[in-house]
């Protein structure tokens, strides 16, 4: 049972530092670089505007109902078969699998801050090899690095939702916005900001094949933190009478926010200086450590600030992914907050470690399938299937399980006359969405 509640701003605070991560700053202008732009980015944002707001509603509903820990809340509102409905609880262990290559890669960025300090690549062949061999022979700065993540992580979860988690959340997140809001404005003042306006927003539908459509949508779920716990975990520490849908409106704007002017920011340096969008998932450690080595000084300070911004991003949501398992654990096992965050967290530091193996020379064909490493594999399925999966069991919980009545006692006042638009939007058109997601995404492999 969740006793500690957050405040109202830190709620806010705390479910947008959990949405805003990796997967606005690195994942997403990479995806729509690779998968062309423009189609990609539109399928995102309806994907977030008809499906991903009405199921952060569902996930908020059931967590702000439920008041406990995921498997908890399932049990407790399903009227009936409550005993198989737990087992829906079982998205909050997806966070594991996002962890062990999450928490590598803010290890990648914690090394990227230090060295932005001295030395930056002055050439794209340079950057490359300096970043493939962190990832092929650096097992050890990795290893190092993850070490610091798994600490800090650790220490903000064992504090708990006041101490831990919402002091953190209000410190970062406004220092997170000022510096991406502050690069988006200088980016501005480019002459190739156009063309990355141009890039993002205009369609080019040739390239959007079945692996695009599906990762677009994955990546909407991926970036609000839906459909693993997450979000329904920190809304059991939700006030009274705090407004379910406004919050679900706010995140989900600032997540938009920040992944268009990060994408804009890095589109319009790398037209400026002559890079390709499309470099896969070294594009912000590749190409724009050399963008920011061109532009002399200034270059050093905004790839130092903007490293640090994008660990600001990524703690805050790793500290979402890992607190769904660490309040299973409190909940469901009795553990003391301390004992299940340092449990949790020695579980992802050391599948961390396994994927960073899987990058290695020496242990990547061991741990490489079909042509993807652990790392890839984990990052592909957790996001284009997981997520959705989990998304479409929320849906069919609360449109077809959960009595109506409940659900409108809370909600209608809310959302007034658009209540029955949302009611069947989760009951038909969401659920049948992510299972053409789903089935599209099995057929395609
Ligand atoms: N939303 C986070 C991001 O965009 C990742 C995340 C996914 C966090 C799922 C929590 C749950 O980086």
């Amino acid at each position: 049972m969740q006793i500690a509640r957050f405040s109202k701003i830190g709620f806010i605070m705390a479910a947008t530092g959990s949405a805003v991560g990796l997967g606005n700053i690195w994942k997403f202008p990479y995806q729509a670089g690779k998968y062309g732009g423009g189609a990609f980015v539109l399928v995102y944002l309806i994907t977030v505007l008809v499906v991903g707001f009405s199921i952060m509603l569902t996930e908020m509903l059931i967590g702000y109902l439920g008041r406990s820990d995921t498997f908890s809340n399932f049990e407790k509102l399903a009227p009936r078969h409550k005993a198989k409905w737990r087992y829906a609880g079982m998205q909050a262990f997806s966070s594991i699998l996002i962890m062990a290559f999450y928490a590598v890669v803010i290890a990648w960025v914690l090394n990227y801050i230090v060295t932005s300090f001295s030395l930056l690549p002055s050439s794209v062949a340079q950057a490359k090899s300096t970043f493939s061999g962190m990832l092929q022979s650096g097992f050890f700065v990795q290893f190092f690095y993850l070490t610091v993540t798994f600490v800090i992580v650790t220490a903000v979860i064992a504090r708990g939702i006041k101490g831990g988690i919402e002091k953190l959340n209000l410190v970062l997140m406004p220092l997170l916005f000022l510096i991406i809001g502050g690069m988006f404005l200088y980016a501005t003042t480019f002459s190739a900001f156009s063309h990355a306006v141009t890039f993002m927003f205009r369609p080019d539908f040739t390239k959007l094949t079945t692996t695009a459509f599906v990762t677009a949508v994955g990546h909407a779920f991926f970036t609000l933190s839906l459909g693993m716990g997450a979000i329904m975990t920190y809304s059991a520490s939700l006030q009274k009478g705090q407004s379910l849908v406004k919050s679900s409106l706010l995140i989900i704007f600032f997540d938009t926010l920040v992944a268009i002017l990060a994408g804009l920011m890095l589109f319009t340096f790398l037209y400026q200086y002559g890079g390709k969008p499309s470099a896969g998932p070294g594009l912000v450690f590749i190409s724009l450590p050399v963008i920011f080595y061109q532009m002399g000084n200034v270059g050093n300070f905004l790839s130092i600030i903007f490293f640090i911004a994008l660990a600001f991003a990524a703690i805050t949501s790793a500290v979402s992914l890992v607190e769904p398992t660490v309040q299973y654990f409190m909940d469901r096992n009795g553990w003391k907050r301390t004992k299940a965050s340092v449990i949790i967290g020695l579980f992802f530091y050391i599948f961390g470690i396994v994927v960073i193996m899987s990058q290695t020379i020496h242990f990547s064909s061991y741990l490489t399938w079909g042509g993807r490493n652990l790392f890839s594999w984990l990052d592909y399925l957790t996001a284009a299937l997981l997520l959705p999966l989990g998304g479409l069991v929320m849906s069919i919980f609360v449109g077809f399980i959960m009595p109506k009545s409940q659900v409108e006692k809370v909600l209608r006042p809310e959302l007034g006359f658009l209540f029955n638009a949302w009611y069947f939007n989760i009951r038909y058109i969401a659920p049948i969405l992510l299972m053409v997601v789903i089935v599209s995404l099995l057929s395609a492999q």
